[in-house]
């Protein structure tokens, strides 16, 4: 049985959901806030370490900024309200992107990040304003400037996972099978799942079912 450390998550499929069931795109990133609870405590209860989602991309920023607002005006209002409650679960909130946010949001992200830092039983990484391609390239910019060998292990140093195991599992909802600019240097081996479901409708017995299903998976590494 192939031991679970870190399962990454592209939470496709709320915009669809929206407009399917309310005839608004945002009520879909409302009900994904859901399904990413429940996601939380299903990790949690499976003993998984490392939880990566997707939130946002830095290709995100070509949508309409009625959007944008509303998502980060969900953010805002989750880390206000729950930040207490994953501390208290003992659950660590990492950003990996860019925090070029409002000054308000920034703040509240660095905040989480602190009071949560020193918490051991999850981390969660939050992609915000991430993309993969800026990531390789500020790694190597870094080791250019650093005077430093191109290499594998120096690399992964300057990644934003730096000390983060690589996912074992990668999962994206909302029925379409692409990796959209999410950490392709660090996917180089996961097992991944594209699901059919929408985030919004994506449950514990569905993230279940795949976590089952990778435990069996034999894992070759190029190894036979
Ligand atoms: C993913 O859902 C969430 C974000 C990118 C913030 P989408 O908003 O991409 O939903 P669809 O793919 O349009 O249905
Ligand atoms: C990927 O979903 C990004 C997130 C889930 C945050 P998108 O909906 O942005 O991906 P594309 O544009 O369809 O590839
Ligand atoms: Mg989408």
């Amino acid at each position: 049985m192939n031991p679970i450390n870190h399962v990454a998550i592209i939470m496709d499929g709320n915009g669809r959901w929206g407009l399917k069931y309310k005839k608004s795109r945002n009520a879909g990133h409302k009900a994904g806030l859901n399904t990413v609870e429940k996601i939380i405590r299903e990790t949690i209860k499976n003993k998984i370490k490392y939880l990566t989602l997707y939130a946002f991309s830095t290709e995100n920023w070509k949508r309409p900024k009625k959007e944008i607002n509303f998502l980060f005006s969900l953010l805002e209002n989750f880390l206000v309200n729950k930040i207490d409650d994953l501390h208290k679960k003992n659950i660590r909130l990492k950003i990996i992107g860019l925090k070029r946010f409002t000054k308000k949001l920034n703040n509240l992200l660095i905040e989480s990040e602190k009071k949560t830092s020193r918490n051991k039983r999850l981390q969660i990484n939050l992609a915000l304003n991430y993309g993969s391609k800026y990531e390789l390239i500020n790694a190597f910019k870094s080791l250019q400037k650093n005077n430093k060998q191109i290499s594998e292990k120096n690399i992964c140093k300057y990644l934003l996972t730096k000390n983060i195991p690589d996912p074992d599992i990668l999962i994206r909802t909302g029925n379409t099978k692409r990796l959209s600019n999410f950490l392709l240097w660090q996917l180089a081996y996961s097992e991944i799942f594209f699901e059919k479901k929408l985030w919004p409708d994506f449950n514990e017995k569905d993230y279940n079912k795949i976590i089952n299903k990778f435990k069996k998976i034999k894992r070759n590494y190029g190894n036979i």
